[in-house]
């Protein structure tokens, strides 16, 4: 018998970094270890009570036990129109402007193929969620990695974006709050890339999955930045607003053409997202004036209690605007991936090597602040003990 071979595209994803880690995981737990996993972005906190009432008498309603639409119910996109109204101060159309989405990963894998041609290129953040350049991988596209460096705030230059921009160029992806960084993006930024979007003819892809994980600013939408409303799509995600990563439900917002070819690109692929989940959703929405400070408070009290640690012990880290993450310096001189493996083996503490996010990410690690945050404090405790960054290391501290 013939042996299955994966396709080209498939065996064009770069490694899967995390593979290693995860079976020194399992290792180590079967052999009685305790483990103090700190790697992974995925809320340790409950879905909020309103949603899963909600989705309880949605979910014994026949009505919704039927094939949803691929572009989502009209009455959960008009909730979403109207929140984005009352939330960013811009107003959406929802039939042509808003989708809703199998989780936000959906629409960003599936994005690239509505939007680009074998040969066409994306530009795609590195370090960065690595979900744009497989995307584009699997349209037959070229992810062209562009660099988020520290000294910028994790901003791109533009003139360097400039310089890797070809004729096949046709999106560029962005990500803020940003994950792996923290970093967040003012809303002049948004006008700016626009600005040199619109001079380049390219169309821009803006990842908000954090937009309402915030420490002190809350951040604009990329829509509301002059000339960025008709060649920008925005991916949203209810997964780390509600703690319901686990449900899969997003959305897309933006320009119309843009949507309407997402839309019609998942009327081919799926059929839409289960309508009882849709409704719990946008149900969420109506709390968040209460919800989002709770959770924001949670998340600033982890971060603080972490970057407290971590610079007494001379880790240089910059305070994330954003997102649940830490993104340090591995000591001078060490690898990422031998940093993290050593942490782990003598702590039990798990952390993400920064190269797992691209080549920029390499000399970096990251902490997830979703974990119960007694256990956070617990691999706090443990990383003192190691005390990993020596005395020298500290001199180079960024604030
Ligand atoms: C930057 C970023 N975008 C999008 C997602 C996908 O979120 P979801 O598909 O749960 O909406 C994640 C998840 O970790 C993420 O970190």
């Amino acid at each position: 018998m013939s042996e299955f071979r994966r396709s080209q595209r498939l065996q064009a994803l770069p490694r899967y970094l995390f593979a290693e880690l995860e079976r020194r995981r399992a290792e180590a737990e079967s052999a009685g270890r305790e483990v103090l996993d700190v790697s992974i972005g995925d809320p340790d906190l409950p879905t909020p009570p309103a949603i899963l009432d909600r989705m309880a008498e949605a979910a014994r309603d026949p009505r919704n036990h039927r094939y949803p639409t691929s572009a989502g119910m009209p009455d959960a996109r008009a909730a979403i129109a109207a929140w984005f109204e009352r939330r960013f101060g811009v107003s959406l159309d929802p039939k042509r402007e808003i989708a809703i989405l199998i989780g936000s990963k959906e629409g960003i894998g599936h994005f690239p193929l509505a939007a680009l041609d074998p040969g066409d290129e994306a530009l795609v953040p590195d370090p960065g969620y690595p979900v744009y350049a497989a995307g584009t991988v699997f349209a037959g596209a070229t992810p062209v990695r562009y660099p988020l460096h520290e000294t910028d705030g994790f901003l791109p230059d533009l003139a360097v974006l400039s310089r890797l921009v070809t004729p096949r160029t046709r999106v560029v992806f962005v990500n803020y709050p940003n994950n792996p960084t923290g970093a967040s993006a003012p809303a002049a930024f948004h006008g700016r890339l626009a600005e040199w979007a619109a001079k380049r003819g390219l169309w821009i892809a803006s990842d908000a999955a954090y937009s309402e994980m915030y420490y002190e600013e809350a951040p604009a939408t990329a829509l509301a930045a002059p000339g960025a409303r008709d060649r920008t799509i925005e991916f949203h995600s209810f997964s780390k607003t509600f703690n319901m990563t686990g449900w899969r439900i997003g959305f897309a917002a933006g320009a119309a053409p843009m949507i309407e070819a997402l839309v019609a690109l998942k009327a081919n692929l799926d059929s839409g997202a289960p309508q009882a989940i849709q409704l719990a959703a946008v149900a969420g929405l109506a709390t968040l004036d209460t919800h989002g400070p709770a959770l924001r408070a949670v998340y600033r009290e982890r971060r603080d209690l972490a970057l407290d640690t971590l610079r007494r012990l001379g880790c240089p880290i910059r305070t994330p605007g954003g997102a649940f993450y830490l993104w340090g310096r591995v000591p001078a001189g060490e690898a990422s991936m031998d940093f993290v493996t050593r942490v782990f083996e003598k702590t039990g503490v798990l952390l993400t090597p920064g190269n797992g996010f691209g080549d920029e990410g390499e000399g970096y690690f990251r902490i997830a602040l979703t974990c119960p945050t007694d256990r956070l404090r617990r691999a706090l405790e443990k990383l003192e003990a190691l005390a990993p960054w020596t005395s020298a290391h500290a001199a180079g501290s960024a604030r």
